[in-house]
């Protein structure tokens, strides 16, 4: 059937979707998921172009797909900025509602970049996580690598909830354990604004070795591991900087080296 645009006319290069549920985890996170098109392909790790058809110009913003390139549907996890102007819209949207997605994906989070290697770590900051619920779920990813770990950390211990559900899963469902063909999975989350983790930043825990001790995994070699970073500007520059310091190379899709950064998403 047709998505409801009111009367809005979608541009060739532009989807449009339905939403197909949404969950709130916090009154600042929310995820929803939405038809795929048939056509549509895209390498887990990328981001695409969303909008909304509610004005005559719609305001599009980068979002990762946090679904694998595998799903039938297209999944996607938000923060609600007030007065945003896409997202303060976004935050409102229903089962059956439309969404608006540009046609072509792109993205560095990609296996692509990365050369060949045993440890994948993925390091994220709040909704950066999103382009990892994606890679975490893709059969390439155990094919690749024998160790898998994903590391979030966010302001208030409620905004892990959606990885937390994610891992949950993957160690439960016995679709998703399959996809994980007896690799080791780990996931690191830390609060730094309350609890008992409070100040691991996830710099911290690299710079003091904590986060390989608490996992009770090797430290951090750019030999056998490969890394992948998604989160705030301040966290990015940060952690590559430490990254750079432990010998790890950036890569890119023309160019693949020992650990990838999203830039699309800040400021
Ligand atoms: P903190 O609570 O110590 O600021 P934000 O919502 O500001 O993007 O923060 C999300 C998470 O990223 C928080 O846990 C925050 O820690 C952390 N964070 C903020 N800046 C950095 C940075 N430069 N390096 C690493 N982590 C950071």
């Amino acid at each position: 059937s047709m998505p409801e645009t009111g009367g809005f006319a979608i541009p060739a290069n532009v989807f449009a979707e339905t939403v197909t549920s949404v969950t709130h985890y916090t009154d600042r996170l929310f995820a929803f998921r939405m038809t795929r098109p048939q056509s549509f392909r895209f390498r887990s790790g990328e981001f695409v172009m969303i909008g909304l058809p509610n004005a005559e110009k719609p305001v599009y913003r980068a979002y990762s797909i946090a679904s694998p390139s595998w799903d039938e549907e297209l999944e996607f996890f938000s923060i609600k900025v007030p007065g945003g102007p896409l997202t303060e819209h976004l935050q409102k949207i229903k089962t059956g509602d439309t969404v608006l997605m540009r046609k072509k994906p792109t993205g560095t989070l990609v296996h692509d970049a990365l050369i060949p290697g045993k440890r994948l770590f993925m390091f994220s900051t709040g909704t950066g996580i999103a382009p990892f619920a994606s890679v975490l779920r893709d059969p390439e990813t155990y094919e690749k690598f024998d160790q898998v770990i994903l590391t979030q950390t966010c302001r208030e211990t409620a905004e892990l909830d959606y990885g937390r559900q994610l891992v949950d899963h993957m160690k439960t469902d016995e679709m998703m354990q399959e996809i994980v063909g007896g690799k080791d999975l780990f996931f690191h989350a830390s609060a730094t604004r309350e609890g008992e983790t409070r100040g691991e930043r996830i710099t911290t825990l690299i710079e003091n070795g904590k986060l390989c001790s608490d996992l009770g995994i090797e430290p951090l070699n750019p030999e056998t591991d490969r890394a992948m970073i998604c989160g705030s500007m301040a966290m990015l520059k940060d952690t590559e900087k430490l990254l750079l310091a432990r010998g790890f190379e950036e890569g890119a899709n023309n160019a693949p080296g020992t650990f990838v950064v999203e830039r699309a998403f800040v400021d």
